[in-house]
């Protein structure tokens, strides 16, 4: 999605501006620009392209002398990717420039209305629209704070936006509503930005804004107004306790492989606070009824997790619970029980989908619980309770260490509910309690090797037209997210399957250069496994066993063993997902893919 920064203060701008946008990367984009005030002037360069195209424009201007300025990375979504849809757009009088993320939906009425009255676009985005509806307001003895309100009162759909006007050469205004915006408060300057990597090598104090809010910074001031009445509005700053080196590569070629590399220490994390004396519990679910059936809704790997924790919810807790992809439960009238809760999953908390089943889910009077990653996200602030995940800043646009996180943490959630409704048997919390502890150091251990093992794969099979991912019970939604991971990195087309429904179809697809990955713990369920595996090596297809070290009664024989360390019950999973991650990652790398920034992908989707 769109990256948006704005800095008012003491430094030069333009370069401040555009490493904030390089920390915006991994939102996905496909064209930048800036708009900075220079002697009273405002300066609009845009480029198609990488942030390099924008540095190449900019290397040869003057522009050392200005310390206001706002600047974008654009997600298509109204018109091409072309230099003329870029950001920021300016006012047809050229009195004002403005960024925006999200979408406006009456724009085509407004534009209309404009094109009236003799405004003439030179885009086709609905931003550009939305900077001629507040210049329409801004007549004599109008201040810009209330032309620029009037304007986003008329406008609906969702929004963050940047403004400026040469006539207040110092001074930003931005506002907010569904899209994400943070504002930074520094010494002698001011930031506003759609997350807090842009800004954090100035400041650490964030002022999280909500929906309806408009503010106004000058390097030395920042104030927040109500959007509906323009009155002020009283707000904190709040220490986020991330450092530099969480949002940079730290020695790693890409974001992604550090983030795979740090799942040892956010399983620490995320239980560390959780875990005392033996015994599980989630304080921020202590004050809350246990649920009598929970539904969970979220969206891609995050909906992997919903499906991974299903059955410890119904084992250990006794409670039904079913999962959902939002963009489906939204668009439905879903039946939803008295003391039925929903948990919204969420690593950004921004997901359009997701938010709007929290939203349903409140309107029909349900408990809502969120489980996010980003502090202060509207999920987190939408929902009754939000459990954080504690994995840090993830940057790589392809999901990793949060999904980590979420299982850990929706599994210390069963063993809570487990354990307060007593159904939970004793031995399952100290079985868990001290497999969580050995957990990190034993998935430490194996990531190496992992790496090896997958880097060797990846040249096996990366020209490979398709692959196939399966696993049964808790394995499945793993095979579900290998597959997706090879997808959205490789490029290569992957299906992830439950292992019982192979004779349902795809095994017709079977054949010697389709190599097929099986996910085999050993489990109850291996046996089963085993046959299929068997069936595809029958129809002579390649198969790749993800399965624990050989011992009596476990033996497999597929065309390659990829052995991972066994570890108790439900942990295992993390192995299996650690090794598919590897896979995907290497692939990619082999491929010469954009690791980090997977094609067509945004990291926080906050559009439908
Ligand atoms: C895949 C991936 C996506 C997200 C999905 C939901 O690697 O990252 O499938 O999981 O867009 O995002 P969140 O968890 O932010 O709601």
């Amino acid at each position: 999605m769109c990256g948006i920064i704005g800095y008012t203060g003491h430094r030069p701008a333009v370069p401040l501006i555009l490493e904030g946008l390089h920390r915006l990367e991994y939102r996905g984009y496909d064209s930048s620009g800036v708009c900075f005030v220079q002697n009273k002037e405002l300066n609009v360069v845009r480029a198609k392209g990488k942030l390099t195209a924008l540095e190449e424009k900019l290397a040869g201007m003057e522009i050392s002398l200005a310390t206001t300025g706002i600047g974008h990375t654009r997600w298509a979504t109204h018109g091409e990717p072309n230099e003329s849809n870029a950001h920021p757009h300016k006012s047809f009088a050229g009195n004002l420039s403005l960024v925006h993320n999200g979408i406006i939906e009456n724009y085509q009425e407004t534009k209309k209305e404009l094109l009236a009255k003799g405004i003439q676009f030179f885009s086709d985005t609905d931003s550009e629209v939305l900077v001629n509806a507040v210049a329409n307001e801004l007549r004599p003895g109008v201040p810009l704070l209330e032309a620029f309100a009037a304007a986003l009162r008329k406008s609906t759909g969702a929004y963050a936006v940047a403004l400026l006007s040469p006539d207040e050469p110092n001074t930003i205004y931005a506002a907010r509503h569904s899209a994400p915006l943070l504002l930074g408060v520094g010494m002698g300057e001011n930031f506003v930005a759609s997350d807090i990597p842009a800004f954090l090598p100035y400041t650490k104090d964030v002022v999280f804004l909500e929906d309806g809010e408009i503010v106004r910074i000058t390097p030395t001031t920042w104030e927040v107004f109500s959007l509906a009445t323009l009155a002020p509005v009283a707000k904190k700053a709040q220490r986020i306790q991330w450092d530099m080196q969480a949002a940079e590569k730290g020695g790693f070629r890409h974001f992604m492989l550090k983030e795979i590399f740090e799942q040892p220490s956010v399983i620490t994390n995320c239980t560390a606070s959780r875990i005392q004396g033996g015994s599980v519990n989630v304080p921020e679910l202590a004050q809350k009824p246990v649920p009598s059936r929970l539904r969970i809704v979220a969206c891609g790997t995050s909906f992997h997790a919903g499906m991974w924790a299903q059955p410890l919810f119904e084992e250990w807790a006794g409670i039904p619970t079913t999962v959902e992809i939002a963009s489906e439960f939204r668009y439905r009238n879903p039946i939803l029980e008295k003391g039925e809760a929903v948990l919204v999953i969420s690593q950004s908390g921004e997901t359009a989908d997701t938010l709007a089943a929290l939203r349903i889910a409140r309107e029909k009077g349900c408990l809502v619980l969120g489980l996010c990653n980003v502090v202060g996200s509207s999920i987190a602030r939408e929902a009754d309770t939000v459990v954080y995940t504690q994995a840090g800043p993830e940057i790589s646009v392809a999901s990793t260490k949060a999904l980590c996180s979420q299982m850990v943490v929706l599994l210390l959630m069963a063993l809570h509910w487990g354990k307060a409704k007593g159904t939970l048997a004793p031995e399952i919390m100290q079985q868990a309690v001290a497999g969580l502890a050995t957990l990190p150091g034993q998935l430490e251990e194996t990531l190496p090797n992992l790496q090896t093992e997958a880097k060797n794969l990846a040249w096996r099979f990366a020209a490979c037209k398709g692959m196939l991912f399966m696993g049964r019970g808790q394995a499945y939604p793993l095979a579900l997210e290998g597959a997706l991971k090879v997808k959205e990195l490789s490029y290569i087309h992957a299906e992830g399957y439950a292992s019982g429904e192979m004779k349902h179809g795809p095994i017709a697809l079977i054949e010697p250069d389709f190599p097929s990955f099986i996910l085999a713990p050993h489990d109850a369920l291996f046996p089963k496994n085993k046959s299929n595996l068997e069936e595809v090596q029958a129809r002579r297809g390649p198969v790749i066993a993800l399965t624990n070290p050989p011992k009596p009664g476990f033996e497999l024989n597929a065309t390659h063993l990829w052995i991972i360390p066994e570890a108790w019950g439900p942990l295992g999973g993390f192995l299996q997902l650690a090794a598919l991650q590897m896979l995907s990652y290497e692939t990619a790398c082999h491929l010469g893919n954009d690791v980090d920034q997977p094609r067509n992908l945004a990291k926080s989707v906050t559009v439908e």
